[in-house]
């Protein structure tokens, strides 16, 4: 449940993460009325300025529409409980203050209650000494204390579990919500349901009838000033080892007893281990070269030149269980490619031949953006006084069919789950453990750790990805369907 008389402390309020998604989402949040009663949020960040200043910035982060006079409304009412106090993050007196700001908030509830949720906006060099102050400084004696924490979370195996350890001495589990932004999505969350709910996709879901998986993320620009931070990490710790591995886990999980949080992870780690280590061979990467009037990714100045970082990456993971023995799981993804677009493809197995020829494989698809749908191609006999085969699709695209629902933003959704203490759609510390397990050796042969680095191959700004793309695919058994 909520807990009323909650404060929610933004930590990094005036970064990027806190102005693209952190505010939108607190504002999406009670526009819609789930906030809990009694709420403040309070900003901090290093930069000094006053309130005044700070709703300024605000506004500018929150997009509302010249004709949206209720949102505008909302806006104002909205800035009324919220704050800001600036201060550094290593030092205890900051800390100190930013309690005594808060326990001023708190003077005027009217139950004992107190409760805190602190969000960390904030690059990993300061997390530890930031949850180390929370824990001395400002925690909370008479109510729950909640800390929510963002990627990356660690390299590798190594410097996560130094990471986890260290936040460890603070923060337990139960009051650490791990965010992968992709799990708080529409359609990763459908999954489940549409596995489980369904009888005729359950008895489909194995190596009996799936011949290969891709799971792909594609993004129309590149890094555009993002560049430093980009290159120390690379596309694959950026999106594949958390964003679609979490896809993955959940595609391929076995039902957990539950809907708890605990069920869930259990057996989202269970399958996560049967996953070996990625090989060199069922890799291939990229980077996007300068092409149709847009910058490479070494024009980028915040990029080091001659770089090796991939900004494209494909790769093959494998399941050592028995639903999944020798089925392809192919995560691809890329900066500066032709379109948006992050879809699941299950496609099927042929038909045993007999009767048809050449017909196409089914194919399941799970858009989770833009557009969320899923569809199912399949094959029907061509209307009229004949009978051929024609491939074609049962089509459930959200906006079509729920015209009257607006599908939350991810962190809408995450926020309002930390809040209710729901611990579902965040990422248990062994889950990051054997990702980075299944990760770690490709990234140290990437970044040169045992040898020379592997140089990506080019693919040109705004284009597909790599022209080796589409021989990687087929060499996992991948047949392209006729209607695309
Ligand atoms: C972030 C990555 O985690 O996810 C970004 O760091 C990426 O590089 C973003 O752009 C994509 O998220 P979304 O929700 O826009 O698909």
């Amino acid at each position: 449940a909520l807990k009323d008389n909650t404060v929610i402390v933004v930590l990094g309020a005036s970064g990027d993460l806190a102005k693209k998604k952190t505010y939108p989402a607190l504002f999406g949040l009670y526009r819609m009325g789930f906030l809990p009663r009694d709420v403040h949020i309070v900003g901090y960040a290093r930069t000094k300025m006053d309130d005044a200043e700070y709703h300024k910035r605000i506004t500018s982060y929150i997009k509302i529409a010249d004709d949206d006079e209720d949102g505008k409304a909302k806006l104002e009412e909205f800035k009324k409980f919220t704050f800001y106090i600036s201060g550094g993050y290593e030092d205890g007196p900051s800390f100190e203050n930013l309690n005594r700001f808060i326990e001023g908030i708190e003077s005027k509830y009217q139950s004992k209650e107190r409760n805190r949720l602190f969000y960390l906006a904030l690059p990993p060099s300061v997390f530890i000494p930031v949850a180390q102050h929370l824990k001395e400084q400002c925690y909370s004696k008479d109510g729950k204390n909640r800390i929510i924490v963002e990627k990356p979370f660690g390299k590798d195996l190594e410097s996560c579990r130094e990471l986890l350890s260290s936040l460890k001495q603070h923060w337990s589990e139960d009051e650490t919500f791990r965010i992968d932004h992709y799990l708080g999505k529409e359609m990763v969350k459908n999954i489940l349901v549409l596995r489980f709910a369904n009888v005729a996709f359950g008895a489909a879901w194995d190596k009996n009838s799936i011949s290969n998986v891709q799971i792909t993320f594609k993004e129309p620009f590149g890094t555009e000033g993002r560049g430093g931070y980009f290159d120390e990490f690379g596309i694959i710790r950026d999106i594949l080892q958390n964003h679609l591995l979490q896809v993955l886990s959940v595609l391929t999980m076995e039902r957990p007893v539950s809907f708890s949080a605990e069920d869930i992870r259990d057996e989202k780690v269970k399958v996560l281990r049967a996953i070996p280590p990625i090989e060199r061979n069922d890799t291939l990467l990229g980077q996007y070269v300068a092409a149709n009037g847009k910058p490479g990714y070494l024009d980028d100045d915040t990029v080091p030149p001659n770089s090796v970082c991939p900004t494209y990456a494909a790769t093959t993971l494998w399941i050592h269980n028995p639903r999944w023995e020798g089925v392809p799981f192919i995560l691809k993804a890329g900066k500066a490619l032709n379109e948006a677009k992050v879809e699941v493809r299950i496609q099927f197995k042929d038909v045993t031949q007999g009767i048809f020829k050449d017909i196409s494989r089914n194919e399941l698809v799970i858009r989770i953006q833009p557009s969320e749908a899923v569809y199912l191609k399949i094959n029907a006999k061509t209307p009229g006084l004949n009978t051929r085969a024609i491939p074609t699709e049962m089509d459930l695209t959200y906006k079509r069919r729920f015209t009257e629902i607006k599908i939350p933003e991810a962190y809408e959704a995450l926020i309002l789950d930390a809040l209710r203490g729901d611990h579902s759609n965040f990422v248990r510390d062994d889950e990051l453990d054997v990702a980075w397990k299944i990760f770690t050796p490709i990234l140290h042969w990437i970044d040169g750790k045992n040898g020379p680095a592997p140089k990506p191959v080019p693919y040109p700004y705004g284009s597909r990805g790599p022209k080796e793309l589409d021989s990687f695919i087929n060499k996992y058994g991948y047949k392209r369907t006729v209607a695309e």
